[in-house]
């Protein structure tokens, strides 16, 4: 890698996946030697959240983000214990957390509901969220505007003038291996118009590899294929990207 001082901050992985499972020892040196410097991995329910804390706490380059993803809204009675992992030292962030419309309508209340509490969590610990919006655009932002958190809106995937109204809120933009993609829609439009400032790259691995890898298992160093293409639409050096997005999750998520 040509990259002398430009690290990758991943700032939504799944590590704790059963696909990474019995590879996790091998490919973090392998990672941290392609410029991976950190990676917060989610929680989706309180288990997995409690497997994230687990992660940190053997990595030093992982740090955990805690809650209840909208798929697991049934586990809402497991919040006291979410709540109880907020004050560890590794954990940065409550996520993720949101609304998904695509998989689930018939549940909408509940998970407006889920979100909100997890919303006043973070507020009331000072943490950033990590918010997961599908196809639930106009209630996301409805509610991101009363309450006000800190944050990012995860693999973002609204409109030019829905990502403007986030920034105003002060929110960053969330951005994966999709902006690769053929079909990534809004999303090359967005990343030209937002200032560099205000971006985060991400994987959600295992989840969305860039192109060429689409399909395939993602892992954090692949970010680089998405900084390239960030590079390319906003006409600058990779190496800008990479230095940029750093700093802006280092300011977001400090402990
Ligand atoms: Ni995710």
């Amino acid at each position: 890698m040509s990259n002398d001082n430009a690290f990758i901050f991943d700032t939504h992985a799944h590590y704790d996946d059963v696909v990474f499972q019995s590879s996790l020892d091998t490919l973090i040196p392998e990672m941290e030697k392609a410029g991976v410097k950190k990676i917060i991995t989610c929680g989706c329910n309180l288990k997995s959240s409690m497997n994230a804390i687990k992660l940190a706490e053997k990595y030093d380059i992982i740090y955990a983000a805690v809650g209840i993803h909208p798929g697991n809204i049934d586990d809402g009675e497991e919040l006291l214990e979410i709540e109880k992992l907020l004050n560890h030292e590794k954990c940065v962030a409550v996520g993720e957390i949101g609304l998904d419309y695509y998989w689930r309508q018939d549940n909408k209340n509940k998970q407006i509901e889920i979100f909100k509490k997890q919303l006043e969590l973070a507020n009331k610990y000072n943490l950033p969220v990590l918010v997961h919006d599908r196809d639930a655009h106009a209630d996301t932002l409805e509610i991101l505007k009363k309450f006000k958190p800190k944050g990012v809106v995860h693999a973002f995937s609204g409109s030019v003038e829905m990502a403007r109204e986030l920034l105003k809120i002060g929110l960053y933009l969330g951005v994966g291996g999709v902006l690769t993609f053929k079909n990534a829609r809004n999303l090359p439009a967005v990343v030209l118009d937002t200032p560099l400032e205000r971006l985060l790259l991400e994987t959600d691995a295992p989840y969305l590899s860039p192109v060429p890898f689409r399909g395939k298992e993602n892992r954090s160093d692949l970010i680089h294929l998405v900084a390239e293409k960030m590079a390319e639409i906003k006409g600058i050096s990779k190496n800008e990207v990479l230095k940029t997005t750093f700093q802006n999750a280092e300011n977001l998520f400090k402990k």
